[in-house]
């Protein structure tokens, strides 16, 4: 039996294939690269030394997910395909509804009618909005302030009323806090097609001369430097809680927060990369980005109590990883 994995060629989607293979399970990838590139698919074979079937689909097309679900013994999806930039969502909303939410409904009915039924989303802690505390935990209020971060919640409701119609199916979903790092080989990394949104892929850009200097939005925020404050979680664990998460996955929706339960600021990632590479790292402070959250961290003892899953690394081992994919000279391009 198989695990289909959508967007499998994506940061996390690829980073979760090795886990998965690594776990004894026979991967699917589909994916239309929209944000990722080819070459991936030969990276993930070396890595794992085994082969690994793909299908170049878009999750829009009902029937070419029939084609995928009728010649591979799917039995459960890991779903990751679908846009992911906040400010992009602001500008585009149409496309972001299209392709997450019409896509999430196009794959679950496909799932439906071959009756497949175990389903983990790959959900965000954008669905949390501007959280009143922290540390956030799975109960805290939801609430989205972006289209993508709606997008997000919309999915996650549909799973819930798919259930309540049908309680043969089993749901998971997991919020992820601010994924960071790279595979310790240095072949996979976080490499959007365009340019990045988040800190880290573009602190190595500063680091490696790329842009003039990162910068940082905003220095006034009621935190202890002054800069915001997240919970960065290494790829390679995230990638491992979806592992965990299909084996502790039992019929029902459960939301489970994938985060390290720790807060750092941007200044402290600035410092952590800058003493862990030894690389130069100009910045300068900016105006606020608006929609940033003062803190944001999470609370992920229920992942650790229901899937027997933690975060083991820390922000000075995402720092190195990531360097050194960014500086992987025979990195697909
Ligand atoms: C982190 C901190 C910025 C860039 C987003 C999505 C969320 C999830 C993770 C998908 C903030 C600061 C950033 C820069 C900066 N993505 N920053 N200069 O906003 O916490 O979350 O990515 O699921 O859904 O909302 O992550 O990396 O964009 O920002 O100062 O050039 O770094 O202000 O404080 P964020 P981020």
């Amino acid at each position: 039996m198989a695990v289909l994995i959508t967007g499998g060629t994506g940061y996390i989607g690829s980073h979760t294939v090795v886990e998965l293979v690594g776990a004894g399970k026979e991967a699917v990838i589909l994916d239309n690269f929209y944000n990722s590139k080819p070459e991936i698919i030969g990276v993930l074979k070396e890595i794992t030394g085994s082969e690994i079937k793909f299908c170049d689909v878009d999750i829009r097309d009902e029937a070419a997910l029939e084609k995928v679900f009728g010649e591979n013994a799917v039995d459960e999806v890991i779903h990751f395909a679908g846009y992911k930039a906040v400010a992009e969502s602001v500008a585009k909303p149409l496309d972001y509804y299209g392709n997450n939410v019409c896509g999430a409904v196009a794959l679950l009915g496909v799932m439906k009618k071959f009756g497949c039924k175990r389903f983990v989303f790959s959900s965000s802690a954008t669905v949390y909005g501007m959280p009143e505390k922290v540390p956030v935990t799975e109960t805290s209020a939801l609430s989205a302030i972006n289209p993508y971060g709606r997008t997000k919640l919309i999915i996650e409701d549909i799973c819930r009323d798919i259930y309540n119609s049908d309680n043969e199916w089993s749901f998971s979903l997991l919020r992820y806090f601010n994924p960071v790092g790279a595979h310790e080989s240095g072949k996979l990394r976080e490499d959007p097609n365009g340019l990045p949104n988040n800190l880290m892929p573009i602190i190595l850009r500063a680091a490696t001369g790329e842009i003039p200097a990162l910068d940082v939005y905003g220095n006034d925020y009621p935190t202890p430097d002054g800069t915001c404050v997240r919970d960065y979680i290494h790829v390679v664990d995230l990638a491992k809680g979806h592992v965990a998460a299909l084996n502790g996955m039992k019929k029902g929706v459960e939301a489970y927060n994938l985060g390290t339960g720790k807060g750092y600021s941007v200044l402290e990632m600035i410092e952590t990369f800058k003493r862990v590479t030894g690389a130069p790292l100009p910045y300068r402070f900016v105006p606020r980005r608006a929609g940033d959250a003062a803190q944001c961290w999470s609370d992920p003892s229920k992942a650790k109590r229901e899937l027997n899953w933690e975060a083991k690394f820390d922000i000075e081992k995402m720092c190195a990883d990531a360097w050194r994919a960014a500086r992987n000279k025979d990195y697909t391009k």
